[in-house]
């Protein structure tokens, strides 16, 4: 009978195996450096591990962030997780319970998966979330094609080139908290290549970032654009830039479902639209107060486990 333990911020080699698992089995889109970026920028950051006793040995996980605003602190969830073989076994429940203690009276938010929504709502209170789903659209390398014309209104440019204060401004458009440390810190991440985009006058009309995740996949994450006929723009030159952007196996977006244009934007990408698989993957649900988000901008979340938008 094999034992556990529990480990509060374990070793980096323990949330990599956490990084891999997921992505195995879930198609999470974690990356080696997001541990260490969650420590160093939230206001305080736990990563709830159970281990198999007296070893490494990863069984499951639940993270919590604390970011603090001018409305008060907002805790996000992520990385609820349980390798296959223990599911079901009782090792999920008590460590999502520990952060739900720590929680307390404070709005909270996770992204539930299709499965755990009813249960998070239920169970825990998290009954306050939009209509829509987020959708995951994943397009095949092999089943691109890039579009041969597009749009001469806008140009795009690495981040780190653009006047800072804009592109800060221009968050704050997408995200109503002030998250400049984090998506500063996130836009330097390794395998992180990010790009904005403007219009002739030199206004912000969105920015992606290009991330290089486990098993070889590109996620978009974020991805925000004023119209479709812009992020098209933003999408050819993040992969053009990228050198050697065909050798990896597939690029990817989470969405609001209620928001069409993502799916158009990589079957314009697509060589057919069949060759987008696209499936229903988790819902953004909140205790206290369901922060609203212009989900009409929004092509693909940024940081799936802590970030709303
Ligand atoms: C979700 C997951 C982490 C649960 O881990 P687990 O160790 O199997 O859970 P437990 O054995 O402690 O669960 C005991 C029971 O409590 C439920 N439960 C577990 N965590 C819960 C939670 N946070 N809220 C409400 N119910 C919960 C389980 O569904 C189960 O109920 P059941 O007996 O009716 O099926 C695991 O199934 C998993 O890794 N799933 C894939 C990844 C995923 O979808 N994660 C959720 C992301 S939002």
């Amino acid at each position: 009978m094999v034992e556990f333990e529990t480990l509060i911020n374990p070793p980096q080699e323990v949330w990599e195996q956490i990084v891999q698992f997921t992505a195995d089995t879930e198609t999470w889109n974690l990356h080696p450096a997001d541990y260490k970026l969650w420590k160093e920028n939230y206001n305080q950051f736990w990563l709830v591990t159970v281990v198999e006793k007296g070893t490494l040995n990863f069984a499951a996980s639940v993270s919590l962030a604390r970011s603090d605003g001018d409305d008060g602190s907002l805790y996000s969830i992520g990385m609820f997780y349980c390798l296959e073989k223990y599911r079901g076994q009782g090792l999920g429940k008590p460590i999502f319970q520990k952060v739900m203690d720590i929680v307390g009276d404070n709005n909270c938010t996770l992204p539930g998966a299709v499965k755990m929504s009813a249960k998070y709502d239920k169970v825990f209170g998290f009954d306050k979330y939009p209509g829509h789903w987020h959708l995951f659209s994943s397009l095949k390398i092999q089943d691109v094609m890039l579009p041969e014309k597009v749009s001469e209104k806008y140009s795009t440019k690495v981040w780190s080139d653009v006047d800072y204060d804009a592109l800060t401004y221009y968050d704050r458009t997408i995200c109503i908290r002030d998250r400049k440390k984090i998506m500063t810190a996130w836009f330097k991440l390794p395998d992180t290549y990010t790009r904005v985009i403007s219009d002739k006058s030199g206004a912000i009309a969105g920015y992606g970032s290009l991330r290089l995740v486990a098993n070889n996949r590109m996620s978009l994450a974020p991805f925000y654009a004023d119209s479709l006929e812009a992020a098209e723009v933003l999408l050819k030159d993040l992969l053009e830039n990228l050198p050697n952007w065909t050798k990896f196996a597939t690029v990817e977006l989470i969405y609001p479902g209620c928001n069409k244009d993502p799916l158009r934007l990589l079957e314009k990408f697509a060589k057919t639209k069949e060759a987008v698989s696209t499936s229903k993957f988790c819902r953004s649900q909140f205790t206290k107060i369901l922060i609203p988000t212009p989900d009409k901008k929004v092509y693909s979340l940024s940081d799936y486990a802590h970030q709303y938008v």
